[in-house]
């Protein structure tokens, strides 16, 4: 296991994640798409945006053999996700960085065969730059797996809840630019596998 320390810790996160606030867990269905999606990893790097408890940096790192890293910009999720990783192999880097302002050489690999961010696009202020900095990650040929949840699924008044799906529009802003866009379906969350 491997932490870099802190340049994000002023991220809004960060109090959330110390007041123990968790997130949707990643369950069998999930997983099963994701691999069906992205296959073995055979060593080559991935990185997970938006880490958070890191079971998805852990699962593409140890069970299907990615050379991972997690990035966040809540030290306190990164601490988290570390210190869940105590099994005798090497586990994922784990690295404190906001993915829409510090500096993309600080990562240890200059591009990456797949990209997640689970539950994370949603939060982006400004989708397309987010896509953009993203692409500039992406190895040739790489991948991008976004689950996010779809706005107009909830049966709730809520209007906390009715908020946390995407709109059309910002679908569109994902999807929009990539050759191959393939998607699935999970209750209230869609899955998207972005191919150049
Ligand atoms: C809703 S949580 C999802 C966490 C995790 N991906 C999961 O599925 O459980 C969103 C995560 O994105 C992180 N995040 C939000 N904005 C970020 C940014 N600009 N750079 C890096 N991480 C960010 C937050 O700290 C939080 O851990």
């Amino acid at each position: 296991m491997t932490t870099t320390a802190s340049t994000a810790s002023t991220s809004p996160w960060e109090p959330l994640w110390v007041q123990g606030r968790r997130y949707r867990q990643l369950d069998d269905a999930e997983r099963r798409l994701l691999d069906e999606h992205i296959g073995p990893g055979r060593a080559r790097p991935a990185l997970d945006i938006g880490s958070g408890d890191g079971a998805m940096t852990r699962h593409l790192h140890h069970e299907l053999g990615y050379r991972t890293t997690g990035v966040d910009c809540s030290p306190s999720a990164i601490a988290l996700a570390a210190a869940q990783d105590t099994g005798p192999s090497p586990g994922p880097v784990w690295k404190c960085l906001d993915i829409t302002t510090d500096d993309l050489t600080a990562l240890p690999e200059p591009a990456y065969a797949v990209i997640t961010c689970r539950l994370v696009y949603r939060w982006m202020d400004d989708k397309a730059a987010f896509l953009s900095r993203v692409r500039q990650l992406r190895a040739p040929g790489g991948v991008l797996w976004a689950v996010t949840e779809i706005t107009g699924r909830r049966t709730t008044t809520d209007p906390a809840l009715l908020g946390l799906g995407i709109t059309p529009a910002e679908a569109e802003t994902l999807t929009g630019g990539w050759s191959v866009v393939r998607t699935a379906d999970l209750d209230v969350l869609r899955c998207y596998a972005l191919r150049p």
